[in-house]
């Protein structure tokens, strides 16, 4: 595995720069989260790091590279491609930047759908991927940013439910993943 400074380097070059400050962002809050759940912060910041390396490639290469890497993606990932950067970061984390800790991976493949049951660092990435500091402020943003250090499980129920609607209104694919986890979540929503 590469180091932190060396897979920071490396990422320079396949993100914009808006999307490193973002990826900062979610560093820095992944940190904060994993030192108050007791999770590795190293793991985490790597977790943070990577999360979105394969976010901005061109479709055409997200395309060729999940063929190319056999990555698991489903037919509604590949109709509409952005869905499928999650999955395929995890498998660029491996091969690109060396990344062996199967933690680190799965935090990265599902931080965009989440899924039901998810470990501490899944949850953390999925979470602080939606609350960094960097983010435009948007409705549910400070509850989500609250409960995130309240109560995980109720942060996750309640950005699942916020992500469901905010797909549905725009008319944009949700994928199935999504509302198995929301479904698993939603027993831990506020009363
Ligand atoms: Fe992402
Ligand atoms: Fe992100």
């Amino acid at each position: 595995m590469l180091s932190f400074t060396e897979c920071e380097r490396k990422l320079q070059s396949s993100l914009s720069i808006e999307r490193y400050i973002h990826t900062m962002g979610v560093v820095k809050e992944a940190k904060k989260m994993a030192l108050k759940y007791g999770v590795d912060e190293k793991k985490a910041a790597m977790a943070a790091l990577l999360h979105d390396c394969a976010k901005d490639y061109p479709a055409d290469m997200k395309r060729r590279f999940c063929k190319e890497f056999h990555v698991d993606v489903d037919e509604i990932m590949l109709e509409t491609i952005d869905l499928t950067h999650a999955f395929l970061g995890a498998e660029v984390a491996r091969r690109e930047y060396g990344v062996e800790d199967e933690e680190i991976l799965s935090a990265i493949k599902y931080h965009t759908t989440g899924k039901p049951d998810m470990t501490l660092m899944e949850k953390i990435i999925f979470i602080s991927d939606y609350i960094e500091e960097g983010r435009k402020k948007f409705d549910t943003l400070e509850e989500s940013r609250r409960l995130a250090y309240e109560d995980i499980d109720k942060a996750m129920a309640f950005i699942l439910k916020n992500t469901i609607e905010y797909v549905k209104e725009r008319k944009r694919t949700l994928h199935p993943l999504s509302v198995e986890a929301y479904e698993y979540y939603k027993k831990y929503e506020e009363e």
